[in-house]
């Protein structure tokens, strides 16, 4: 199968006239080295890639249990590509490099680490106010991120906040509906909330406030509380 690059990223922008063919039995051929196992058989396998002279991230369902491979996979990463194309060259997003099939997506690579390896004072004010703005870029988009944490969020190169994996995320397109609206408003302000909390987390001395959670993510909070306090009293 041959494939194009749907949007040039900075790295990516570099060989746009590149027309890459790439199927899975050629990805099994090429250098590749793990990057994350997945927390768990639901998650993809995150593999970096070289391919003609350049890293690729490949994520992967196909080595899961078949629940995952045909049902709740396929479906987290046509979520996960939507995205990524209504992302289309906003800086600080990866560039969208392919569908592989059903089972895979291949995205330029961000050379830099996530917040999680960072220790609180190693960022400054600076990083958090441009996470702010890369945050109104992706709403502006009509994309919500809506599971925000330290490890999706990387300092990419030039210590630029980039934001990935968008496997729960919403994209909204012009003229949704009012129950769309509603519901992207709402994972809006939870990207917001989760921004203000690594603020919080990485600024020694942050006054910033932090959003109340938002109505479902209050729900949510609720559920898990449930469950949790269920699963101790057995
Ligand atoms: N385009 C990218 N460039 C560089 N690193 C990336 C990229 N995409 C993902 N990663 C790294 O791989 C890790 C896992 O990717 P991702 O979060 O998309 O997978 P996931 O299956 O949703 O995992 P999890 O549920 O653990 O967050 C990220 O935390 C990040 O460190
Ligand atoms: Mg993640």
């Amino acid at each position: 199968m041959a494939f194009r690059r749907e949007h040039a990223g900075s790295t990516a922008r570099a060989h746009a006239d590149a027309t890459i063919v790439l199927a899975r039995e050629r990805l099994a051929s090429l250098p590749r080295r793990r990057l994350h196992g997945g927390r768990n058989f639901t998650k993809a396998v995150v593999d970096l890639v070289e391919i003609d002279g350049r890293t690729i991230i490949l994520k992967d369902i196909a080595s899961r249990p078949w629940p995952v491979r045909l049902l709740l996979g396929p479906w987290q990463l046509d979520r996960e590509g939507r995205a990524y194309r209504a992302l289309a060259g906003v800086r600080g997003t990866p560039a969208f490099v392919a569908r592989i099939d059903r089972q895979a997506i291949a995205l330029e690579y961000v050379p830099g680490r996530s917040l999680a390896s960072y220790r609180r004072g190693e960022l400054k004010a600076d990083f958090f106010d441009r996470l702010d703005r890369l945050l109104d870029d992706i709403h502006a988009r009509g994309v919500a991120h809506g599971d925000l944490h330290r490890h999706d969020v990387l300092a990419g190169p030039g210590g630029e906040p980039y934001l990935v994996d968008f496997s729960t995320s919403m994209v909204a397109p012009h003229g949704a509906g009012a129950l769309a609206r509603f519901l992207f408003r709402q994972m809006c302000r939870a990207d917001r909330r989760s921004a203000a909390k690594l603020r919080q987390r990485f600024l020694p001395g942050s006054r910033a406030p932090v959003p109340e959670r938002s109505g479902l993510y209050r729900v949510g909070g609720w559920a898990r509380r449930i469950a949790d306090r269920f699963r101790r009293s057995r």
